[in-house]
């Protein structure tokens, strides 16, 4: 399971560090419905500063020790990530959801139809659906919506083949209670769930280890003998 931290060395901006995007911004203003309806184009230009910065960042070690776990489990593994970047994809991770959407993605408002649109700068804010020309809202998860359901199916899915020897979260506040509900339920008994983090969290209790410190230096020295 990870969150913003395991993006972190990549340059993408947290949410909740110091620096992070809460601290620039009131999240009340570019990730609520309301603010959306309030002004989409507001709204937008934060998205596509965002796609646009984001587009510059690669993936760091962290992205790519988490994409050599899965080569080394195969179905045995599943990504569940808090993150709308696409950094996990590009390290090569196949068998994960994004439970708070992706940023490369938009959906028609009239439609509903979702596509993945990768242009940044956007050439107009908001985009218009190439089939009706209505406006189109990023595909992300704000606050007061659902988190996506397909990613809580696919999470149940794998879950549903039995509990796991080693959960990692990786680079969370785990802010959200289904982050620690599910980091529970997928431990084996005999199993261990592991913090990966520089700080502790609201889930360091329940960890059966914390490996303090940056994900794209730890991760590949838990990896390295895969
Ligand atoms: N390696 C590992 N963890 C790190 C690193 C790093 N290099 N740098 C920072 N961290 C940790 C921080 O200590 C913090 O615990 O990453 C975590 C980032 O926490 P948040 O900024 O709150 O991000 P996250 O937990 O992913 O937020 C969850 O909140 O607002 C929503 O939709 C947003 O998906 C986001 C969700």
């Amino acid at each position: 399971m990870t969150g913003a931290g395991v993006s972190a060395e990549s340059g993408v901006a947290t949410f909740r560090d110091s620096g992070g995007l809460w601290k620039q911004i009131d999240p009340m203003k570019v990730a609520t419905p309301e603010a959306f309806e309030a002004d989409p184009r507001f709204v937008w230009e934060w998205y596509d500063k965002r796609r646009t910065q984001l587009k510059d960042c690669s993936p760091n070690p962290g992205h790519y020790a988490v994409a050599a776990m899965e080569k080394a489990k195969d179905d045995g593994f599943f990504l569940l990530t808090q993150n709308v970047d696409d950094l996990h994809e590009r390290a090569g991770s196949l068998r994960l959801a994004h439970i708070h959407g992706k940023i490369y993605e938009v959906q028609c408002l009239q439609e509903g139809v979702i596509r993945e649109d990768r242009r940044a700068p956007l050439p107009e804010l908001p985009p218009r659906c190439p089939n009706c020309g209505a406006m189109e809202r990023p595909n992300v998860v704000w606050f007061g919506e659902q988190i996506d359901q397909n990613a809580v199916l696919a999470t149940e899915s794998f879950l549903s083949q039995g509990e796991v020897d080693v959960v990692f979260v990786i680079g969370t506040e785990a802010s959200f209670g289904y982050i620690i509900d599910w980091a529970q339920r997928a431990r084996h008994p005999k199993g261990a769930l592991i913090e990966v983090n520089p700080g502790r969290t609201t889930l360091t209790p329940y960890a059966d280890l914390h490996l303090q410190g940056k994900s794209g230096e730890i991760l590949p020295l838990l990896t390295q003998n895969l």
